[in-house]
């Protein structure tokens, strides 16, 4: 067989862990020709295709990133897309697509697999969104990084007996910043899940620094989001996508938190550092058995389907499942920080 792999969307750790399971399973195993895109499916559109064998993929287990490259384009929503994606199937004679991406991404698969392509899909994304799997490629090790980041801001803010606020990638659901929040031991967690009233926020910090506590560490999901009727300034935090732009939301909590507490407030902005370096060998793990279900399903003719983890096993399920939708931060988690 011939088969096609992709990654789209954002980068994350673990992309090459998965590309290198495919390729070294489907021609050791299977006997397949793995043909790589470039670029995501701008790069499929565009007919940028290279072979992958053994060679191409070695060492490639610890490297961040995506050897492919990527990009944030949909065939679906391009003029003549989904029809461009059959002549490249045909003119390639490919068998399937296997994409690796967050939902935006296996949206996408899924509308390419509706038109009778054979498609499979490899969750992943830092923010930990994709309905459908417990876990995404790229969540645990952007967890680790943000936990280590903050935990290392503890010593500064105690040192000068300051608030500070820690914004963390999450655009529409707060995985980073309640997992890695509860992890590093900050006092309070902001997360698109629960709108927050940042007059109790503040009221809340300074009975801590009255406790003789005198410092605070808060960490913001870039996409949390204001309790409606509160006194807050959202101008300017996201933009005319209505994504969140990075930075803003951080900028804008540490800013009210001082006004109304006077405390001395500072501003860390994780951004992209989230995103970057060697995965962690939960990651990797996840990532080469993902990988692995998903090109032995491709060569048994499954289509529609993607590798999701569900407890500690990997199950092929329908994309859509994940298709458009959002796996959220569920209350259980929620809840664990009250309290602490
Ligand atoms: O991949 C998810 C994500 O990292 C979000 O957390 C973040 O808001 C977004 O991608 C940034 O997108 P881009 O890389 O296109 O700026």
């Amino acid at each position: 067989m011939r088969i096609a792999v992709l990654t789209g969307g954002g980068d994350c750790p673990g992309l090459n862990a998965a590309i290198r399971a495919i390729v070294k399973r489907g021609t050791t195993e299977h006997g397949h020709s793995i043909i790589g895109f470039r670029d995501g499916w701008r790069g499929f559109l565009d007919g940028d295709s290279v072979p992958l064998d053994r060679n191409d993929v070695r060492g490639t287990l610890v490297l961040g990133g995506t050897m492919l490259g990527t990009a944030r384009c949909h065939p679906h929503e391009e003029p003549g897309g989904l029809e461009r994606v059959q002549e490249i199937v045909e003119g390639e004679k490919l068998d399937a697509i296997i994409c690796i991406g967050g939902d935006g991404t296996l949206n996408a698969a899924s509308k390419v697999g509706e038109t009778g392509v054979p498609v499979i899909g490899i969750p992943k994304t830092i923010d930990n969104d994709v309905a459908g799997t417990d876990v995404s490629i790229g969540f645990d090790t952007a967890m680790m990084i943000a936990t280590e980041a903050i935990d290392r801001l503890h010593s500064t803010a105690e040192s000068h007996n300051r608030v500070m606020v820690v914004e963390v990638m999450g655009r529409h659901c707060g995985w980073i910043a309640v997992c890695a929040g509860i992890a590093s031991g900050a006092d309070i967690i902001l997360a698109p899940e629960e709108p927050f009233d940042i007059d109790k926020i503040s009221k809340s910090i300074q009975r801590r620094h009255h406790r003789q506590q005198g410092f605070s560490i808060v960490t913001v999901a870039e996409g949390a989001t204001p309790a409606k009727g509160t006194s807050w300034d959202s101008e300017g935090t996201h933009n005319d996508k209505g994504n969140p732009i990075a930075g803003e939301m951080g900028a804008h909590v540490t800013r009210a938190i001082e006004a109304r507490t006077g405390f001395e407030t500072r501003l860390t902005v994780l951004g992209y550092v989230q995103r970057g370096g060697t995965p962690t060998p939960r990651d990797r793990f996840l990532a080469t058995r993902m990988g692995v279900a998903a090109i032995d399903a491709a060569t048994e003719g499954v289509t529609q389907k993607f590798a999701a983890l569900r407890g500690e096993k990997i199950k092929m399920v329908d994309l859509k499942e994940a298709a458009g939708k959002s796996q959220r931060v569920p209350k259980d988690i929620l809840d664990v920080v009250r309290g602490l």
